[in-house]
């Protein structure tokens, strides 16, 4: 039989959703511009959407397209799309949905290449058909479309708004991809009035054809962009999602946190798998990082701009003990680690302030040096191999002026050629304000915040991180045959759960230990074959049986042949007067174990597919919901991750003097992904890892 693949890398089925050949260029680089539904009434998107194209000075063509008038805004207007005498590469269309598939078939007509459709009432009211012929239409004339349902498109270096947002973005290295049309029109608003640099802003909106993958990937090769912002409140295709490749620093806001738990699922590992937890492990199996609110993503966009750190000692320059204090405690919270070497920080930074300053890292300027003392300070840690990074601290005072600082920063980092990371946090009034904007104007991240300073700092760490991962095969063998032979046997008899003993040899046959175990048929067949197994654990096999204990079908700490045989035939008695007419099989007989107990198991998410879950067992699992995913296919690296992920991480290293086996549980992990594409789910509750391995103690299977 031909093994089925799922595949992590290239493009699988659900990828091959968007059309080959399609390029985003036409929508970033076009050469014109025709814009459907250029009203000249100022209230009109479209008459909106013509005037930022014009003022923020897109020096391609712009053709107005209008029904009736003949110029807009000074322009030159066509009646349709088919009447324009030039190519148009990019089509803006803004007129109501009842007219938007006869218009877009114009476009493919013409053969546009790009399309930015703003109009709403589309999936997003339960019109899926016109959105279907959308795409159909866009796939059949290999058309990028945007949209529909979107505000628009914004790209800096071709001095390019095609959208209803704010006239005037700050042109920088970031480019800004979002799901919501009101929250990104917004964040264009703040991110101008912070001073924050864009270089792209992307409205997504319904996704009929154009997803984040494709747009992350057309960035990967823009010269003209640093970072990625997605702001994302679901993908069409979690799928699809892991196939993007990820070669720039993503951030990702992504909404939605509180549905955690609300998918249902038969299994005790299902009911824990909510959604969000597996979007968190998509990002952190791609490399991309997640932030928690706007500030952050766009405080860590902007840091991610900065030079990778060359290793991890940093100096903190402070006018302040206290803010130095805190920012202290930050970085200790976030694992940012300080130069800490009093001798030869001494020597280098005692000329930069008084005798009452202190050069033990923070070094604390005072208040008195002012500017000078700012300037040196940041001087000397920027000339130093030994400093890798800088935070820079001031406190509004009086006698200093913000704006002073944020310059004297400014032109040693230009001068240093920005050779290591620096980030700056000012707290005071409005004249502080001015100084952060004046700083993130010139590319230097500035915060009002030390948390915000040094948690930007620490995602520039965090996405080396990423880096430095080598990149792995999946580590997914073929199921034997044996094992598909019993499933295929459970399902000719009608069941889609596998009996206890089934799981247990099914588990084996792809690499996940069980302690000893014998099925036993019969009270003579126990005693036979239970040498070996005391301490055990009997429990009844039965088909119609799933609640083993509440019908007396489990036995524990069975220590002998004496206690083995009076359980076995109570246990029998016991199930027949509770379970009537119950088809009995026989009874687990199983080795317990002692060791960490663990919880290991395989769902089926409606976005992403399998995923493999892992997290410590016994009450932890209930109350702590310690537990954390990867989806299918993952390699070893990746299943060590996944163990490093969960809190109680540390009670794996030993833990009242029961030692882990970790490798053989990233065996176990990556095992149990082998039957990823042959049953829903597996529930493997308690893993017994001990330091001779790890054992499922009992294992639950739905096919
Ligand atoms: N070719 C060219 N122009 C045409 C055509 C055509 N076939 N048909 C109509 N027009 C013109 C109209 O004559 C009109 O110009 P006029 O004002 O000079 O007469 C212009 O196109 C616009 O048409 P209207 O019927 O006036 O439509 P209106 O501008 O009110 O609405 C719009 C169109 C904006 C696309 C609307 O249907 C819509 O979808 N609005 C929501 C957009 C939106 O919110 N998108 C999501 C953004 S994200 C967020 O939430 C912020």
């Amino acid at each position: 039989m031909k093994e089925a693949s799922v595949t992590t890398g290239g493009r699988d089925s659900a990828a091959s959703h968007q059309s080959p050949g399609k390029d985003l260029k036409c929508i970033f680089l076009p050469e014109s511009v025709a814009i459907i539904g250029a009203s000249a009434s100022p209230e009109k998107i479209g008459h909106q959407i013509l005037k930022n194209t014009i003022e923020l000075g897109y020096t391609g063509q712009i053709y107005p397209i209008h029904p009736t008038l003949s110029s807009v805004c000074g322009l030159k207007a066509y009646p349709s799309i088919l009447d324009v005498p030039g190519r148009v590469d990019l089509v803006v269309i803004a007129v109501p949905a009842q007219h938007v598939i006869p218009i877009f078939e114009q476009c493919a007509q013409k053969g546009v290449k790009g399309a930015a459709v703003i109009t709403s009432g589309f999936a997003e009211v339960g019109n899926v058909t016109d959105e279907h012929r959308l795409k159909e239409i866009a796939d059949r004339h290999n058309i990028s479309l945007l949209g529909p349902n979107i505000f628009g498109v914004v790209y800096a270096p071709s001095k390019l708004n095609a959208s209803f947002g704010p006239k005037d973005i700050l042109p920088g290295r970031i480019a800004f991809i979002t799901q919501s049309g009101a929250l990104g029109i917004a964040m264009m608003g703040q991110t101008e009035m912070e001073k924050i640099g864009l270089a792209a802003v992307v409205s997504l909106g319904n996704k009929a054809d154009i997803e984040e993958k494709e747009v992350i990937e057309y960035f990967n090769d823009d010269p003209n962009v640093d970072t990625i912002l997605v702001y994302l409140e679901g993908l069409k295709s979690g799928r699809k999602f892991m196939t993007t490749e990820i070669r720039k620093p993503v951030v990702i806001l992504k909404v939605g946190r509180s549905k955690r738990g609300s998918k249902a699922a038969a299994s005790h590992t299902g009911s824990l798998a909510g959604s969000d937890k597996i979007y968190d492990a998509a990002f952190k199996q791609l490399g991309i990082l997640r932030a928690d609110s706007f500030t952050e993503a766009f405080g860590w966009s902007r840091a991610l701009s900065l030079p990778k750190p060359k290793g991890e000692e940093l100096v903190i320059i402070t006018n302040g003990g206290g803010i130095g204090v805190r920012t202290t405690d930050e970085c200790e919270t976030v694992g940012l680690k300080l130069l800490d070497d009093p001798s030869w920080l001494e020597a280098k930074y005692r000329k930069t302030m008084p005798d009452f300053g202190s050069t033990r890292n923070p070094i604390d300027i005072t208040g008195q040096t002012g500017a000078y003392g700012y300037q040196e300070a940041t001087k000397i840690s920027l000339a130093e191999d030994k400093v890798h990074g800088v935070i820079v601290l001031y406190c509004e005072t009086v006698v200093t002026d913000p704006m002073d600082i944020a310059n004297v920063v400014k032109t040693e980092y230009e001068s240093s050629k920005r050779s290591k990371p620096v980030v700056v946090a000012m707290v005071g009034g409005t004249r502080s304000r001015d100084a952060i904007a004046f700083l993130n104007e010139h590319h230097i991240p500035a915060f009002s915040s030390v948390t915000e300073a040094v948690s930007s700092l620490k995602a520039l760490y965090h996405w080396q991180s990423f880096g430095e991962r080598t990149r792995e095969e999946p580590s997914i063998a073929p199921v034997p045959a044996e094992a598909l032979e019993i499933i295929e046997q459970v399902k000719s008899k009608g069941r889609n759960f596998v009996l206890e003993h089934e799981a247990r040899r099914i588990l084996e046959l792809c690499g996940v230990a069980s302690p000893r175990w014998h099925f036993a048929k019969n009270v003579h067949d126990a005693i036979t074959h239970a040498d070996g197994l005391y301490p055990l654990a009997m429990k009844i096999a039965s088909p119609d049986i799933i609640h083993k204990t509440e019908v007396g079908g489990v036995a524990l700490h069975i220590q002998d042949k004496t206690e083995l045989t009076f359980k076995f035939n109570h246990m029998l008695k016991t199930v027949a007067s509770k379970a009537p007419g119950a088809r009995i099989e026989g009874i687990n007989l199983v080795k317990m174990v002692t060791g960490i107990e663990c919880i290991a198991g395989l769902s089926q998410d409606p976005q992403f597919g399998p995923a493999v879950m892992f997290g410590l067992g016994g009450v932890f699992v209930e109350m702590l919901k310690d537990v954390s995913f990867r989806i299918v296919p993952f390699g070893e690296q990746e299943a060590g991750r996944l163990l490093a992920d969960i809190k109680g991480q540390e009670i794996l290293n030993g833990f009242r003097g029961i030692e882990a086996d970790k490798a053989s549980l990233v065996k176990t992990l990556c095992a149990i992904q082998a039957l990823a594409l042959h049953v829903k789910e597996i529930d493997i509750n308690p893993l017994i890892v001990n330091k001779d391995g790890s054992f499922a103690a009992d294992a639950r299977i739905i096919i």
